[in-house]
């Protein structure tokens, strides 16, 4: 799929005209980064989080799926290496005062290279970053933006200051107890999602008797004060994570992490994203708690970026929680091992993760799904729609019941049919405007099924179904109208 040159701008003006996205606290200006879900955005963002807690908890038998609080002691973030080593490597431009991550900074000007055919140049610059940025060598990153020359974009000028770490998480005051030292009532918005399983493995694998391997599903906000947060949803300072702990054994990480690094990719084509526009990147500089990490990367209208992580976390997070709560998290396993014909016994659990952003995969579904198309009708004149392509069983309201007319019992035999599918999925109902206005609004905002009751319904109990794709329209029986949606969307 090519994207026009406006794809993303004009994406972005439609999810606001049509209820997908609002910037948050628009009133008031809006709030750099944050963004609201509109009425059918809330709809395709549930699809999704419903779809992805799916295949994880109901389809493999061995995942199991929590809800931990957003809140944690603060001694968490301390043990699992947050507070130390959550931070980006950043730069500021003296003359206008910004901060930028220096890795976005440089990729930003790989692109403009890329742009302007210069791709090899562009290749050479993020090979010398990465290796740079493996080596954390500030230094010698600061002066790979000052030797490519590479600009501020709001003053123009390459008058940087030294490359500098800055931590991302988010702090607030906990209760209402004043203490001596201010730090102690400090607790942080969590950054990921991730530690509110791990402190919670011995709970799970004892209530729920859980044997090795296995897994433990979350979805919920995570924040992070991105510097350079941009690209509307791509990079938020409040956002959503879809994250899974597979627990293993010790030495079996390299087997798991191939076989999630394929089952995620495999997912995401279930769902409708082209394999083509999927690729893995993997991670040159690892995190402080993993020993291999991949990115599973979409092509955005904006360029190759990360949709999903897998990172293989050693025992890395259980160990600094036993660490620093001093209580003891092992596993006792009884199977019996080949090699030594004795049971494994204690150990302290591997973990690989695969961790999505929710928002980021609405993006992705959303910029696959928008577009703008025109054709010539058989009378020689021409005919263009805005149309939201959203694979079916993730549309937000997947039938739009229409009377054709608001008189002549048309309204009543649409309701009794709005009735009959509105326990099954979403409806939408609507008598105002000529039917080819409807039509065109359900294009717009992704109604996958159209269904007219005209006069003939009345005689014989037959409706028009329109389908979205390709405007096809086909006379069935009304009573035909809920199995047929129910197959598509199944
Ligand atoms: N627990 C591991 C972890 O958090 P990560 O690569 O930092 O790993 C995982 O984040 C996923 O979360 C990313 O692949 C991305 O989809 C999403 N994500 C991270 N930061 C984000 C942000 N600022 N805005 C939106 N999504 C973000």
């Amino acid at each position: 799929m090519t994207y026009s040159q406006n794809h993303f701008q004009d994406l972005i003006a439609h999810c606001k005209e049509y209820g997908y996205i609002f910037q948050s606290s628009e009133l008031y200006d809006g709030l750099s980064a944050v963004y609201d879900y509109g009425q059918l955005g809330a709809q395709l963002k549930k699809n999704l989080r419903d779809e992805w807690w799916k295949s994880m908890t109901q389809l493999h038998e061995n995942i199991v799926g929590i809800d931990a609080a957003i809140f944690m002691h603060p001694t968490v973030w301390k043990a699992s290496g947050h507070v130390d080593n959550f931070s980006d490597p950043m730069i500021d431009n003296k003359d206008s005062k910004k901060r930028y991550r220096v890795d976005h900074l440089i990729e930003n000007f790989a692109d403009e290279l890329k742009a302007n055919g210069q791709d090899q140049k562009a290749e050479d610059l993020l090979a010398a970053m990465d290796a740079l940025l493996a080596k954390d060598d500030f230094a010698g990153l600061k002066k790979l933006i000052e030797e490519n020359a590479i600009k501020c974009s709001i003053s123009k000028t390459c008058n940087w200051t030294d490359v500098r770490q800055f931590n991302l998480m988010f702090k607030t005051e906990f209760g209402a107890i004043a203490t001596d030292n201010p730090d102690d009532n400090i607790v942080y918005l969590r950054p990921e999602t991730a530690q509110g399983i791990f402190v919670n493995f011995l709970n799970v694998q004892k209530t729920g008797r859980m044997k090795i391997p296995f897994g433990i599903a979350q979805t919920g906000k995570a924040f992070r004060n991105e510097i350079v947060a941009r690209q509307f949803i791509f990079r938020m300072r409040e956002f959503e994570q879809m994250e899974m702990q597979y627990f293993i054994r010790p030495g079996s990480q390299m087997q798991w992490y191939e076989y999630w690094k394929a089952e995620r990719k495999k997912w995401h084509e279930s769902i409708g994203i082209p394999g083509g526009m999927l690729r893995y990147h993997d991670h040159v500089k690892l995190a402080h708690y993993a020993d291999a990490a991949v990115d599973i990367e979409f092509e955005f209208p904006f360029g190759w970026k990360e949709l999903e992580g897998i990172h293989s976390r050693t025992d890395f997070d259980l160990s600094q929680h036993a660490k620093y709560s001093k209580k003891k998290i092992q596993y006792f396993d009884n199977d019996i091992d080949p090699t030594t014909n004795k049971a494994y016994g204690n150990y302290t659990p591997f973990v690989v993760e695969t961790s999505v952003g929710l928002d980021r995969l609405f993006l992705t579904i959303i910029s696959l799904s928008y577009a703008e198309e025109k054709w010539t009708k058989e009378d020689g004149t021409e005919d263009s729609r805005v149309v939201m392509r959203i694979p079916p069983k993730l549309a937000p309201t997947k039938l739009a019941i229409l009377p054709l007319v608001k008189k002549d019992g048309l309204p009543e035999l649409a309701r009794e049919l709005m009735e009959d599918c509105k326990s099954s999925f979403m409806c939408f109902y609507e008598e105002k405007d000529a039917i080819g206005k409807r039509y065109r609004r359900m294009d717009a905002i992704g109604t996958p099924f159209c269904v007219t009751i005209d006069h003939q319904t009345k005689e014989d109990g037959t409706v028009t179904i329109r389908y979205r794709d390709d405007m096809r329209q086909v006379r069935i029986a009304m009573s035909a109208v809920k199995n047929i949606v129910m197959d598509k969307i199944g």
